[in-house]
């Protein structure tokens, strides 16, 4: 048998769950609690035994147990499933092992060295301006502890000796990257000298590299020094500090993306613990993608002094672009020049930056005016071609046309020398059309009552008395055509083949009871759909009277015919334009015709 079916049949799914969250009984086999995805305080969050499923209304998630422990862990498949046959004793076929474990043995390795200048700073009579420095960066020992910081010694071979003492190879060493080769001659030299060493953890928290920060002003040298790319460590996939973070992240449903590590750690010293750091670079895909796990709500600080604003746009284009909600933090000039100043200052400051956070047209807004005045018309010009430039992205009018007002009146400009300005402005090149949403059909809840809307209770209703899906065929005329969403209609079609209303029909007093299941025949994402209708059908419906659901069908029926019809008037009065303008007599009379019938 398929090793994920094995496993998912040897689980129930309620006792996956439950090792995280506390479930109470929902009724029929239903499972509720508080989402572990999102803060609420209401549970939207549904488990059903029957299916082995979850679903919650609030983020519109769900999925099985895999998907459960891949979403709580923020693990990927792979690792999720791993985890879950440990659990039910199935040996998982080997999946490139030899690659798994050169991973594992240089984790090993960073994990040596991490110890090494750990010990290091803790001991070495010579690290005493290390110990210094870290105590007047303010740095408290169970924050240095959590962090792992160390002290890397002034020399050449210190680790590399405390490393071949402790069996590991110099090969392996520079496969982990914490030496180098020597150019003249055999053997190799310590990477890292007389520095102040960062472990840099995966997302699970294996150490994957080091960042070490010399000790003094000197301009001289790189103020950081990192491991080069490895096997392990590739900069642009690493977050610092997110192993850490990720857990107040989702709480949160936010992450504060900080440039600095000092930023990082200082900020969980004082209790603020969803902030990451994207090492002084732009956002990259892979970073985004590790987030997307945790929240899609991103805050983002700027360090004052930071004149790469561009570089930092360009990573939010790509995040806006990735369906990422942005604000932008601006610390207040009294807090110093980053996170780490302002939470060392006073941890409020810091604070109160994150909830202040802005969209990124306002920010962009108010840094147009930044150090500029509105009494110079050379001030004004640079202003207006600062924000002219963003607005011309803003796709929607509405939207476009407050932010031309706003700015008439800011900097007393008339709106029409505005919008003749934002024609003649370059385009930015950096703008990326945002990618479409993937057409995932959307279980609207109570709160959001749209077309969709009905749409998906009509069909929960369908699946929850399949009797009824016969009325609303045959009474309501109801069609494929009639569910805008492309994937309720392939849906239906599907479930017009393989649903036979009348056997369910004869049992119908087993129903007040009945679980639902997923006809066979569905595709996996139409098991997923059919899976989140499903929950709502359970929701929703369960305790009513056939009378009562009947009512419920002829509202939902009644809406989406009325949807139909409005849909068929605005295309019939598009051909007719096109016939009135072509002068086609016979086809206006007979668009006419239909134009009738349809009323
Ligand atoms: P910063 O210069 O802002 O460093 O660079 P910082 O973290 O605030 O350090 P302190 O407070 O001065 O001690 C931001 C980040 O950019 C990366 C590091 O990850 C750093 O944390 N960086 C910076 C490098 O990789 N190399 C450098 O030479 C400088
Ligand atoms: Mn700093």
């Amino acid at each position: 048998m398929d090793a994920v079916q094995d496993i998912k049949g040897r689980l129930d799914i309620v006792d996956v769950v439950s090792e995280y969250i506390p479930l109470k009984p929902g009724g029929s086999g239903a499972f509720r609690a508080n989402c572990p995805f999102h803060s609420e305080k209401t549970p939207s969050f549904y488990v059903s035994r029957p299916r082995q499923t979850w679903h919650c209304f609030g983020c519109d998630q769900g999925g099985d147990s895999i998907s459960f422990v891949m979403r709580m862990e923020g693990m990927e498949f792979r690792e999720a499933l791993e985890h879950l046959a440990q659990k039910t004793g199935v040996v998982l076929p080997k999946f490139d092992g030899e690659k798994a474990s050169q991973r594992k043995r240089l984790h090993e390795v960073n994990d040596i060295a991490m110890r090494f200048f750990r010990a290091s700073l803790q001991n070495l009579p010579t690290a005493d301006h290390a110990r210094t420095y870290l105590a007047k960066r303010g740095v408290d020992d169970l924050t240095a502890d959590l962090f792992q910081i160390g002290y890397a010694p002034e020399s050449w071979d210190a680790l590399t000796m405390a490393m071949l003492s402790k069996g590991v190879t110099e090969s392996e060493m520079l496969l982990a990257g914490v030496v180098g080769k020597r150019e003249k001659g055999t053997g190799v030299y310590d990477r890292f000298r007389n520095r102040l060493m960062f472990p840099i953890g995966d997302v699970h928290g294996n150490i994957v590299g080091f960042t070490g920060r010399i000790l003094t002003d000197s301009k001289e040298e790189a103020k950081y020094v990192n491991t080069p790319e490895t096997p392990l460590y590739r900069k642009s996939a690493i977050l610092y500090g997110l192993d850490k973070a990720k857990g107040e992240i989702r709480r949160q449903d936010l992450a504060v993306i900080a440039e600095g590590n000092m930023d990082v750690v200082g900020s969980h010293q004082f209790g603020v613990t969803h902030v990451v750091a994207s090492s002084g670079t732009a956002l990259t895909s892979e970073q985004l993608g590790l987030l997307k796990r945790f929240t899609t709500n991103l805050a983002i600080a700027f360090d004052q002094d930071n004149a790469g604003h561009a570089a930092t746009l360009r990573g939010l284009d790509l995040a806006r672009a990735q369906d990422f909600n942005i604000k932008v933090i601006t610390l207040p000039p009294e807090a110093g020049k980053d996170p780490d100043d302002a939470v060392r200052k006073n941890p409020e400051l810091w604070k109160q930056a994150i909830k202040d956070a802005v969209g990124i047209m306002e920010w962009i807004y108010r840094n147009a005016f930044r150090n500029r005045s509105t009494a110079s018309p050379e001030d004004k010009k640079l202003i207006a071609k600062d924000v002219l430039l963003e607005v011309k992205r803003i796709a929607d009018p509405v939207e476009r046309d407050h932010w031309v007002k706003r700015l008439a009146k800011d900097i007393d400009i008339g709106e029409q020398a505005l919008r003749d300005a934002m024609v003649r402005a370059p385009s930015a090149t950096t703008t990326k059309a945002p990618t479409a949403k993937a057409a995932t059909p959307t279980v609207a809840t109570r709160a959001d009552i749209g077309w969709a809307d009905h749409e998906n209770r009509l069909f929960a209703l369908a699946i929850y008395r399949p009797e009824l899906w016969k009325a609303a065929i045959s009474i309501e005329k109801i069609g494929k055509e009639d569910f805008e969403g492309l994937d309720l209609s392939t849906l239906y079609g599907n479930l017009q083949i393989s649903y036979d209303p009348d056997i369910s029909v004869k049992a119908d007093l087993a129903l007040a009871n009945q679980t639902i299941r997923p006809p066979a025949t569905l595709t996996p994402d139409e098991a997923k759909n059919f899976d989140a209708l499903a929950f709502l059908a359970e929701r929703e419906y369960q305790g009513q009277s056939l009378e009562e659901l009947k009512r419920e069908l002829n509202t939902a029926a009644g809406t989406l015919r009325l949807q139909r019809k409005k849909r068929e008037r605005l295309q019939l009065e598009q051909y007719m334009r096109e016939a009135e303008r072509l002068g086609d007599q016979e086809r206006i009379l007979d668009l006419q015709k239909r134009f009738n019938a349809l009323n």
